[in-house]
């Protein structure tokens, strides 16, 4: 199937683009086709709530870069979201994506399933944000293929070090195409 993998860590080769690194490994070996979109190179303006959206078919006041996500939904399957903890939430050009997900009607979404991979410095920092993910995907009715959080990590990279770096892999290989 078609993935999209959304990672939101402004960091290069930190834990989180290691986590989607390695679901990506797991899901491509099987046959799937993943893109990467990294939510720091995106230009996606904050929903203002001015509800245009609903009385123009979806289109948003904003002409930016989440044209380019909407279209890439239009084509995926499964969305799967990278992220490191902040704040005990989602760092804000993910959380900026996610609003503006609000213009379009979820009847006329393709993607069907999700998954979610976060890394964090606190072992218990993931309450929040998995508790958001979840509503926002029974919102949107996604199915969750899997949720995997890896908290304890001190330094740059340092999921690396994880044994749970395998069962990364091994989600992204469950995916049937
Ligand atoms: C702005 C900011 C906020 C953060 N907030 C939290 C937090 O609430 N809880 C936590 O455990 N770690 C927090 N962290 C630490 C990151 O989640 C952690 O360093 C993560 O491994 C970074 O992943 P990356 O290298 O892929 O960006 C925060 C880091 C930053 C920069």
């Amino acid at each position: 199937m078609n993935i999209l993998l959304l990672t939101a860590s402004p960091r290069a080769n930190g834990s989180t683009d290691f986590m989607a690194g390695a679901f990506k490994r797991g899901a491509e070996e099987r046959g799937n086709k993943v893109a990467v979109v990294r939510a720091y190179d995106m230009k996606v303006m904050p929903c203002i709530g001015c509800e245009r959206c609903k009385e123009r078919n979806g289109v948003c006041v904003y002409r930016d870069d989440m044209s380019v996500i909407m279209r890439l939904l239009d084509s995926t399957d499964m969305l799967v979201i990278a992220s490191p903890v902040y704040w005990w939430g989602f760092p804000a050009p993910l959380k900026a994506i996610i609003d503006r997900l609000y213009a379009r009607d979820i009847q006329k979404l393709r993607v069907r399933s999700s998954a979610l991979l976060m890394n964090a410095y606190d072992e218990d920092a993931f309450e929040s944000p998995v508790g958001q993910y979840i509503k926002i995907c029974d919102y949107l009715r996604l199915e969750i293929a899997g949720i995997i959080t890896i908290g304890g990590v001190r330094e740059k990279g340092g999921v690396k070090k994880s044994e749970r770096i395998g069962e990364v892999f091994a989600l992204g290989k469950s995916i049937i195409p």
